[in-house]
């Protein structure tokens, strides 16, 4: 094939494995409509097209307008409000969790209820910083999982573009994920959170640690747990130089 035909197809390639990639997969699935096995599978009509991540960074607004009243995944049935981030566009800090819970799904507004009050108190209490002026809270799923069940693959899937383009518009010097679900959707695979918080990785040029999600704090209080997130926000200061 002549090399004027083949970088086109090339590059449309590439943007279609970093849809994927964008999208969670981490193989490269074999069926010939991707789509169309996703949709059957899960019985959902997606009514609305992902957000394409591949292009350049959007303002939050912008992100923000794209996501509108969305119907992208099954959550959209049953939510209340699109919780869709708070706190400083132009944070150094941004704070990733799992997915609203009753409050954040009344309020719409992430980390304002149990597990709010406890991320506040890592911030303002343990780090000395404020967490409307220097960081920005959102989940990885926009809108309240049912009876706050884990959030399933095709939501997660559904809804990862607009964290990505919410990342990029941010652009912050370090994200902290909250929790398992979190750190393994930005790694792009399973984290063993136990294992693995309190360490340094990297999501797309930009420092990430890993730390355990509040709710696992206040479930299991114990002197070894809070040293924990103490020790891994600790060296997020450390990397802010703050
Ligand atoms: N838990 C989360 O992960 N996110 C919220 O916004 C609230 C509770």
């Amino acid at each position: 094939m002549e090399s004027s035909k083949r970088e086109p197809l090339l590059r449309e390639l590439k943007d279609y494995l970093i849809h994927l990639k964008d999208l969670g997969y981490t193989e490269i699935p074999c069926e010939a409509n991707l789509f169309a096995n996703a949709q059957q599978s899960t019985g959902f009509q997606q009514s609305q097209p992902p957000l394409s991540t591949n292009e350049m960074a959007k303002s939050l607004t912008a992100v923000q307008k794209e996501l509108g009243d969305c119907t992208r995944c099954k959550l959209s049935q049953t939510r209340k409000n699109i919780v869709f981030g708070s706190g400083n566009p132009n944070a150094d800090l941004v704070f990733v969790g799992e997915g609203p819970g009753a409050d954040e799904d009344e309020q719409g507004l992430p980390f304002v209820g149990r597990s709010g009050k406890k991320l506040t108190e890592i911030i303002e209490k343990g780090m000395g910083l404020n967490r409307e002026k220097d960081t920005y809270i959102c989940n990885i799923v926009k809108c309240r999982p049912p009876g706050n069940r884990d959030p399933e693959p095709e939501e997660i899937a559904a809804c990862k573009p607009f964290l990505v383009q919410q990342l990029k518009a941010i652009k912050p010097k370090v994200i902290v994920a909250l929790g398992k679900p979190a750190s393994s959707t930005l790694l792009g695979r399973t984290v063993p959170i136990v294992k693995e918080r309190g360490t340094w990785h990297e999501y797309e040029g930009i420092k990430l640690m890993l730390t355990f999600h509040p709710s696992y704090l206040i479930r299991f209080y114990t002197l070894e747990n809070r040293k924990a997130v103490h020790d891994d926000m600790k060296k997020v200061l450390k990397e802010l130089k703050r």
